[in-house]
């Protein structure tokens, strides 16, 4: 029996496997989670030890990592696994139709919190492996793990582990399943992800909740002078208005273009998978376009004032924003923070106090679209999949994927095993079980076609 026929004999078995792990409600966000992250972390170390890959839960001063080591032949390639077993934060959970740590299959989907980002996608590799060393004894060449527990936490200290560990990551190749496919059946290579820069903002006017009676007409509303800020952040053609925001924008190679124009797009169906009502987005530029090579700024929560039951008639003390920027290749997160907080300084009227909290961010990457490693993972996908891989991009960010190519040098395959409309940070988050097994066989061909490539 070879490994992919292992891995047929087996499916029951892993998706229980998977469950287990989905159980583990590990919100690195949360810190009341803390735990849970930890623990999800030994689950994971304590599977690779029982495959019988050496593995640890290491501390990083953040939540744990896990590191494990399977060593081949020094002749032969060495390839590094990341991924992520933190998840999301689960609300709203009363839009969740089950309860996301109580995994369920329905409809050929698993249903649960992480299930895709990443749970889901990082197990297959552990999967890919187990059929090896089961059916063979062993794995085809030197694979090192490296899996952590805070991608969604945006303040990481998995960086200052590279830095730290820089031998014992050395690896030829990475290879990274966190992310989707270009669509059902539509496998692709990812060949960029887009970087964010994250800043909160607060205005304080009074300096406590006021009588709206009283004071209204003479005090300045702090929602209302916010609002009107986020307001001068794009025009009416969808650009963004901060100054030289644009600036060494990158612009896509005729390559690229022509590799999007070979894309299946319904700009429609995109659409109603959404529910919104109508497409938005930068004038000039196709979905794809906006979507992947294209900076955008975004508001991910708003607070100020009264938010309890019935009315409360106030002129709140102060109201505040969290914003990200999603950021394509040559924009630098800290510049970018420095700019949006310049404009934000320019705009706020002295009506109110104004804070900007900058966190900076991850940097865009982007990954060559040939070589040896590539043409591998191709046909590793035909294997998998059946189907020649799409090249495309991805407009989220995987912030370590830049770690890795600066700190010790290594390209990454991005290959993801997941789908768009797999609901991703939102609720009813789901895997297509015929994904995650393609995933397991796709992870077994990467083991298979890396190995043969000379180093
Ligand atoms: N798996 C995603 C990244 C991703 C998103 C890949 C969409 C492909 C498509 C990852 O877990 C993620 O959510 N990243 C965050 C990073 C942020 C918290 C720094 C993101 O993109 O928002
Ligand atoms: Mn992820
Ligand atoms: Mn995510």
């Amino acid at each position: 029996m070879g490994p992919l026929d292992y891995l047929k004999e087996h499916e029951n078995e892993s998706m229980a496997q998977l469950k287990d792990l989905l159980r583990i409600p590990s919100i690195s966000a949360q810190s009341e989670h803390k735990d849970d992250v930890r623990r999800a972390g030994k689950w994971v170390a304590d599977y690779l030890n029982k495959l019988g890959i050496k593995a640890e839960v290491c501390e990083t001063g953040g939540h744990p990592c896990v590191v494990g080591e399977y060593k081949k032949a020094a002749n032969l390639p060495t390839v590094l696994i990341y991924g992520h077993y933190d998840v999301q934060p689960v609300d709203p959970l009363n839009l969740w139709k089950t309860a996301p740590f109580e995994p369920i299959e329905e409809n050929g989907y698993i249903i649960a919190r992480g299930c895709t980002d990443d749970k889901g996608q990082m197990f297959a590799h552990l999967k890919g492996a187990e059929a090896y060393l089961k059916t063979t004894g062993s794995l085809p060449c030197n694979v090192k793990f490296l899996i952590e527990g805070e991608e969604e936490a945006s303040a990481s200290k998995l960086d200052e582990f590279i830095k730290n560990n820089k031998d014992r990551l050395a690896a030829d190749v990475v290879l990274v399943s966190d992310g989707s496919q270009y669509g059902n059946d539509l496998p692709a290579i990812n060949f960029g992800l887009r970087g964010i820069a994250f800043v909160e903002v607060k205005v304080t006017g009074p300096a406590k909740d006021l009588h709206s009676g009283s004071y209204g007409g003479a005090i300045a509303n702090p929602i209302i002078v916010l609002c009107k800020m986020i307001a001068q952040m794009h025009d009416e053609n969808g650009h963004i208005t901060i100054p030289d925001f644009y600036d060494n924008v990158y612009t896509a190679t005729q390559w690229e273009k022509d590799q999007y124009a070979k894309l299946p797009f319904s700009a429609e169906e995109y659409r109603t998978s959404t529910g919104a009502p109508k497409l938005w987005g930068e004038k000039g530029f196709s979905p794809l376009e906006q979507n992947w090579i294209r900076p955008t700024l975004d508001c991910n929560g708003i607070t100020g004032g009264y938010q309890g039951e019935g009315g409360k008639t106030i002129i709140p003390s102060w109201a505040s924003t969290k914003i990200t920027m999603r950021l394509v290749p040559n924009m630098k997160p800290m510049e970018i923070c420095d700019k949006i907080e310049a404009y934000l300084r320019k705009i706020c009227p002295d009506t109110v106090k104004l804070e900007v909290v900058k966190h900076g961010g991850a940097t865009p990457v982007q990954v060559s679209t040939d070589g040896p490693w590539l043409e591998a993972a191709a046909r590793a996908i035909k294997t998998g999949f059946g189907k020649e891989p799409f090249f495309t991009k991805e407009g989220g960010s995987i912030p370590v994927v830049e770690t890795f190519k600066t700190v010790l040098g290594i390209d990454t395959l991005l290959v993801g095993f997941g789908q768009q409309t797999d609901n991703a940070h939102s609720p009813n988050e789901r895997f297509a079980i015929k994904d995650f097994h393609r995933g397991c066989r796709t992870s077994a061909a990467l083991l298979d076609e890396l190995s043969k490539v000379k180093k």
